[in-house]
């Protein structure tokens, strides 16, 4: 496993944007995930990111975490070879997962996460990049 990117939940990728670009000169891709209901604002920091998300519905799970507690750090993300075969070694190691079955994430992706509470705490993302 591979540390990723750390994903941020913001109420406006435009706003919290200009903040990073106060900050450093990063190389900046925006996308937006309709299965996720998030817009995206990837952020390149060597070879990690920061990802900024912002939903796109009051009802996503995305829009209550803000609700319930604010925005700032939603969750940290390990890229894998093949995330099929990384769900089925960490079920059989009792880590519970959000979706059934990886769902479609940013830039080409397959993407799932593990449950906090089987996590220490900690939303934490699977994702398998794609070539995009
Ligand atoms: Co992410």
């Amino acid at each position: 496993m591979k540390f990723d990117h750390v994903g941020i939940a913001v109420r406006s990728v435009t706003e919290t944007l200009a903040i990073y670009q106060r900050l450093g000169g990063f190389e900046v891709r925006l996308t937006e995930v309709p299965g996720q209901r998030a817009k995206i604002a990837l952020l390149k920091a060597g070879e990690t990111s920061v990802e900024l998300l912002e939903p796109t519905s009051d009802e996503s799970s995305l829009a209550k975490f803000i609700r319930e507690r604010g925005e700032g750090l939603h969750h940290i993300a390990f890229a894998v070879e093949d995330i099929n075969r990384s769900m089925d070694e960490l079920k059989g190691k009792g880590f519970r997962f959000i979706y059934e079955k990886p769902a479609d994430g940013k830039f080409g992706s397959r993407v799932n996460f593990i449950h906090p509470k089987t996590a220490g705490g900690v939303l934490v993302e699977l994702t398998q990049n794609g070539r995009e």
